[in-house]
């Protein structure tokens, strides 16, 4: 058969395969589930049959690269219908409208939009792309469809949206995927609605195409759809007589017509462009819902599974609900999780939903082959998993790195292999501290660098900043100041483990407020650095307002700020352009009154890195910045459970600032707060509450 090549097709005369590691999803947040599912949930964490019978549709963010192959596991051949709209403009694919909704303080203020260009992660995503030209697209598109194979069930079938750009050459990859035999349709979409420029001296392109494949040519579902007839048209009545079709007549001998006002619908399908329709969502290659109603209903049943790893504004998804089936959505784009996330929301009735990420796992990958980290267990424990061991999870790792190996948890841990991994946690650490422009500090627990006289805390690749190595950090901070400055103060301080006036006090977690007067008298003195900066992938949610707090009381500086997913790509660290963004601050104020709780947001203020001046400008009030907020009532250690939820839409830009809930049964709770402002950025805090 011909076959279609491009540079990095082949390598040593083999066919260059898709990554196939499976990563584990983790549920960062989940939508409209209730109370009782919710218990019941919490009931089965360790049963996973019992988890597998309860299905949820799943809203994930990241790259399709790693989703595809991870949701293999569980759904190789048993996804029955797929549609994809995949990228190839970097400008109208990654970047967005934000909007800013007007100033509630000013009725005269107006609601403004701004284009938030492409992050580094999605430049990245279009460099992989398109970096060597029509070569790597059709690499990665070839790939794709690969998994999407994979994936696809007996009875299933894949439209793949495409226009004239590559359109013809997708073509050639898909027949070599799927086999030319399985090519079911060519599906023309005329945009009705298409204003014609004829400068260009050529005709005005007025259609997208949609390719139609099925698995396995025959065993397709597939329901004939229709159009309505602007003119409708008279068919004569016919019926069976000895095995003859006859017109059917009436008593007068008079010919007998049905008036068809539908046609069965061809390949040709007319559809118009979203221009101003209230679906509109603010996603500039947003599709229309007709479009995906109608391959929904053709290729489909009630129930049955639907995938679009490029999830967009969610029109498969949001259609795939609104017609009763399941489905499975992923995107890299922050935005695009969250404009999805709203528009679900929206939908009446919409039945709960998950949101993922691979989080930790895609990270954990990344250490090990970044720094050839000897994956948990292997070596260490001969074949025991490290992560079942008391007390040795890989995150407590990090925190037990300037213990005594001697000590009671890590007896059993062969020294070798430990001292291995603990000097590839270090050069984790330095890595990091490099990207930060910082120096790296080899020889304590929780200081890991300086940079203009502030120290550096770098959280491990697997586990939050807590509050616990914040306060462990400010500890180790006055140690290594006083250590410099005042030998008296270490003593005085309870710091030096090696004094015995210093038995007492308990270093991990010790309160400094406790600290003697003398010896507080003196911190004034002491610090030449003025604070540190936690560097993490991840804050537990309380940090921001605990630690701060504490840090405050104990005069030491704190900033939060996140590592950016880009680390984990080589051309992004390799450019230079990797950004550490501060986290937003969120004040709220909160008033029980029996069983009744309210919560009032009062200020929210964003860190001025990523945001374009004439932005920041139009924003006059701080509410302007939030477009998103949603509250867990009853937060217990497992995911965000969104119980309310007030958002921006463009038909409704108004938000609420207040909110209430009642408790049915009195005792102390944990209340998470999750803001999400215009650019898709999410916040979260923690409130401690007790309802008499
Ligand atoms: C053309 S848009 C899809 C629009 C969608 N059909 C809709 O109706 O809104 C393509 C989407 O693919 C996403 N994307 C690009 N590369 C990706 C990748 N490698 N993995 C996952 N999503 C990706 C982009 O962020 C963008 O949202």
């Amino acid at each position: 058969m011909t076959e279609l090549i491009w540079d990095g097709k082949y390598k040593d005369g083999k066919k260059q395969a898709p990554v196939q590691i499976a990563l584990p999803f983790q549920t960062i947040e989940t939508v409209n589930e209730s109370a009782a599912d919710r218990e019941k949930r919490l009931n089965s964490l360790f049963n996973t049959a019992q988890q597998a019978t309860q299905w949820r549709n799943r809203l994930i963010w990241g790259d399709k690269k790693y989703v595809l192959p991870s949701l293999m596991p569980e759904f190789a051949g048993k996804i029955n219908l797929i549609y994809i709209d995949p990228p190839f403009n970097v400008g109208s694919d990654f970047s967005f409208t934000a909007t800013i909704a007007e100033n509630p303080d000013t009725p005269q203020d107006e609601q403004a939009t701004f284009t938030k260009q492409p992050s580094i992660i999605e430049q990245k995503a279009y460099r992989d792309t398109w970096g060597k030209g029509l070569d790597s697209y059709l690499q990665w598109f070839y790939e794709t469809a690969v998994l999407l194979r994979e994936l696809l069930a007996d009875n299933g079938s894949i439209y793949v949206h495409l226009d004239w750009h590559v359109g013809h050459y997708a073509k050639a990859i898909l027949d070599e995927v799927f086999g030319y035999d399985n090519f079911m349709n060519e599906i023309v979409w005329y945009y009705t609605n298409k204003i014609p420029d004829t400068r260009k001296k050529k005709f005005t392109n007025s259609s997208d195409f949609i390719l139609l494949y099925s698995k396995s040519e025959g065993k397709q579902i597939f329901y004939p759809q229709f159009d309505k007839r602007e003119n409708p048209i008279k068919v004569s009545k016919m019926k069976k007589v000895d095995g003859k079709k006859v017109y059917i007549k009436d008593e007068e001998g008079k010919g007998l017509y049905d008036v068809r006002y539908e046609r069965t619908a061809d390949n040709v399908w007319q559809f118009a462009l979203l221009h101003a329709q209230p679906e509109i969502v603010g996603y500039p290659t947003q599709k229309p819902e007709a479009l995906l109603e109608r391959i929904i209903k053709a290729s489909s049943n009630e129930g049955d599974l639907v995938l679009d790893c490029f999830c967009g504004s969610g029109t498969t998804a949001a259609v795939s609900e609104k017609l009763n089936r399941r489905w499975i959505t992923c995107d890299l784009g922050r935005f695009s999780i969250h404009t999805a996330r709203k528009r679900f929301l929206g939908i009446a009735d919409v039945k709960p939903f998950v949101v993922q990420n691979l989080g930790k796992y895609e990270r954990q990958q990344w250490q090990q082959a970044e720094f050839n980290t000897p994956p948990a267990g292997a070596d260490l424990l001969a074949g025991a998993d490290l992560q079942s061991v008391p007390q040795f999870k890989n995150a407590d790792l990090t925190r037990h790195c300037g213990l005594d190996p001697a000590g009671a948890d890590l007896q059993s841990v062969p020294k070798t292999a430990l001292q291995k991994r603990l000097e590839q946690e270090k050069s984790y650490k330095n890595f990091i501290c490099d990207l930060y422009h910082a120096n790296s500090l080899n020889n304590y627990t929780y200081i890991h660098g300086t940079k203009a006289g502030r120290m550096i805390h770098v959280g491990s690749v697997d586990a939050p900043v807590t509050v616990e190595d914040i306060k462990n950090a400010i500890i180790e901070f006055w140690n290594i100041a006083g250590k410099k400055q005042n030998p008296n103060l270490t003593r005085h301080c309870g710091l030096d483990p090696q004094s015995p006036e210093n038995k007492a006090v308990p270093v991990a977690g010790a309160d400094l407020q406790s600290v003697p007067n003398t010896a507080a008298a003196n911190l004034h003195a002491v610090p030449q650095t003025n604070g540190i900066d936690f560097l993490g992938w991840d804050f537990a949610f309380d940090v921001n307002e605990t630690a701060a707090q504490f840090a405050a009381s104990n005069r030491v500086d704190v900033k939060f700020k996140k590592i950016p997913r880009e680390v984990l790509e080589k051309k992004a660290v390799e450019q230079g352009d990797i950004k550490f963004y501060e986290l937003a601050a969120l004040e709220i104020k909160t008033k029980t009154d029996k069983n009744k709780l309210s919560i009032s947001l009062e200020n929210f203020i964003i860190p001025p890195d990523d945001i374009p001046d004439e932005v920041r400008t139009s924003i006059t009030h701080w509410s302007q910045w939030i477009d998103y907020w949603a509250v867990d009532w009853n937060y217990r250690d497992d995911t965000f459970h969104n119980e309310w939820q007030s958002y921006r839409t463009k038909q409704n830009p108004k938000i609420e600032l207040k909110t209430t809930n009642t408790y049915e049964q009195k005792g102390a709770y944990t209340v998470l707060v999750k803001v999400i402002d215009i650019l898709g950025n999410d916040t979260t805090k923690a409130i401690q509450i007790n309802v008499e």
